[in-house]
């Protein structure tokens, strides 16, 4: 196995098929998922049994709370190209943050993909926190935002009545390598608590742009038969668009995680 760093986060492990890992692969990949945020897999043949089993590397496989698994396999979500106006993943976010204890690691993996657009684009949260404003990192420290769902409850049909908030802190800290970490995600925080709404909306703001600043990025393009799987806990990843009604299919299965702090 050999690693290829490809940006200010993110490392491609070659020399590798994840149906037939040895016992001393598995440490190295692990390793290497914690130091890089995001491991890029290209050329593998996954089934959903083989992603299932790779997927025991970071932990358990979940069910999504809302989105519906694919036949036999409750924990795998298929997505598809519903139009670039039903894109829902265009926007930046750590999954499922609205959860008490979010997934630590997305697995994605392609199935088919457009030959132009469908880049997935991923942003190191350990830089965006260290990047901070030193005045902004104190009088937030041990601040808390407040997570809804009430979005993907409503995309998936559901009554906004039974929309759930939680609450997690604006930096988190990485509970295996102890590093800091950027913490709120456009898509699900809704507020920062104890803040009214105006000094809310102004911190917020300025902390989405700085999650996603250019020099944070690595843009993945993708080819048919890549598994990348990323740290949920130290970056935030976006889906763009742009291949109008070409096919992308992929496969996403997310692991068990625990409480931020
Ligand atoms: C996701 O946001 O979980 C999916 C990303 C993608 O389809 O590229």
């Amino acid at each position: 196995m050999d690693i290829k760093e490809l940006g200010p986060i993110g490392a491609e492990l070659t020399n590798l098929d994840l149906t037939q890992l040895s016992k001393e692969d598995i440490p190295h990949i692990r390793q290497s998922f914690l130091d890089y945020s995001v491991i890029v897999f290209r050329n593998q043949n996954l089934n959903p049994i083989d992603l299932k089993n790779i997927s025991r590397l970071w932990g358990k496989a979940l069910i999504h709370p809302v989105f519906k698994g694919i036949e036999n396999h409750p924990e795998i979500i298929e997505i598809r190209n519903y139009g670039e106006k039903y894109h829902t993943n265009a926007h930046w976010h750590s999954d499922v943050t609205f959860e008490e204890c979010p997934p630590d690691a997305t697995l994605l993996y392609s199935l088919e993909v457009p030959e132009e657009g469908g880049d997935t684009l991923f942003s190191s949260q350990y830089l965006a926190y260290e990047d901070l404003d030193m005045d902004l990192k104190s009088s937030l420290s041990g601040k808390l935002a407040i997570h809804s769902n009430i979005g993907v409850l409503m995309l998936s049909g559901g009554d906004p009545k039974d929309a759930k908030t939680v609450e997690h802190p604006i930096f988190r800290e990485h509970p295996e390598t102890g590093k800091k970490a950027l913490y709120v995600t456009e898509a699900f925080v809704k507020s920062i608590k104890d803040l009214d709404s105006a000094e809310s909306r102004r911190i917020l703001d300025l902390l989405y742009k700085q999650a996603s600043k250019e020099e944070f990025i690595y843009r993945h393009k993708w080819s048919n038969g890549d598994l990348v799987v990323w740290d949920n806990r130290s970056v935030q990843h976006y889906a763009e668009h742009g291949y109008g009604d070409a096919t992308r299919t992929m496969h996403r299965l997310t692991t068990s995680g625990s409480k931020p702090f």
